[in-house]
């Protein structure tokens, strides 16, 4: 499949270099600097399958479009694409910010970075996933065997298996989780893992499993 990546830094870099090795995709990574070292680095870690340019024209050879682009610069970054009417966006940024307690979520309980991205993506079907974990586990995501958990929140039922379908590929244990205002939830959830990663902790290394009975 042809995707789309929207910045190709630490989130960006590794779901691209993960969807060639593990799914055979094509990137076009959208930056606003191509020939950057970020962009260079993230290049030179796939072989072959890889190309960067504007987020225009990576908008346009996407069949899927992935947003990892930093909270601050993500209202541009889409702005940049040009009209995105009929197009999927996997929306993996959390809205963050330093506040009076540190580094914290921006917005949340009454709206979210999904939502604010739906209304910027006028026209696209948008969904929220790929942000409640840290990067490298996004390349690697199974531990001892088990699968690590990862949420899919947005309206459009009938694209939603083929979103669940790609970010499976890398090897998620990948659970519907609602209609897109949900991502108020999943935004704070990604809170929770950066707070128990960076401040209490855990490091990088860990990530949420499900577990049933
Ligand atoms: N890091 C994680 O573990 C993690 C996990 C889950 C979700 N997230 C979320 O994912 C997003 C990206 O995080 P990251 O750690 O990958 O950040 P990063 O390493 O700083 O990479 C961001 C990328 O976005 C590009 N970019 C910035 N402005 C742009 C624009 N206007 N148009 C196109 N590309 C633009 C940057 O390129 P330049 O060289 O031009 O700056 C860079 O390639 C954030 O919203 C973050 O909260 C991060």
């Amino acid at each position: 499949m042809k995707l789309a990546i929207i910045g190709a830094g630490n989130v960006g870099g590794t779901l691209g270099m993960a969807w060639v090795q593990k799914a055979g995709h094509e990137i076009f990574f959208g930056v606003r600097d191509p020939s950057s070292d970020k962009t260079k680095a993230a290049l030179s870690k796939i072989s072959g399958k890889a190309r960067a340019g504007t987020p225009a024209e990576a908008a346009a050879f996407g069949e899927m479009i992935v947003l990892t682009t930093p909270w601050p610069q993500t209202e541009a970054a889409i702005r940049a694409m040009g009209d995105l009417s009929g197009k999927i966006l996997l929306d993996a940024t959390n809205p963050l910010a330093m506040g009076p307690d540190g580094l914290g979520l921006e917005i949340g309980h009454t709206t979210s970075a999904g939502e604010k991205v739906q209304g910027w993506a006028k026209g696209a079907s948008v969904f929220k996933t790929l942000n409640t974990t840290g990067f490298g586990n996004m390349a690697d995501p199974i531990f001892h065997g088990v699968k690590s958990v990862m949420f899919v929140a947005g309206d459009d039922a009938a694209n939603k298996p083929k979103v669940i379908e790609l970010v499976a590929a890398l090897g998620f244990d990948v659970v519907d989780a609602g209609p897109l205002r949900n991502a108020r939830l999943l935004e704070a959830h990604a809170m929770l893992w950066i707070e128990l990663a960076l401040k209490r902790g855990l490091g990088r290394d860990w990530a949420f499993a499900r577990v049933k009975r």
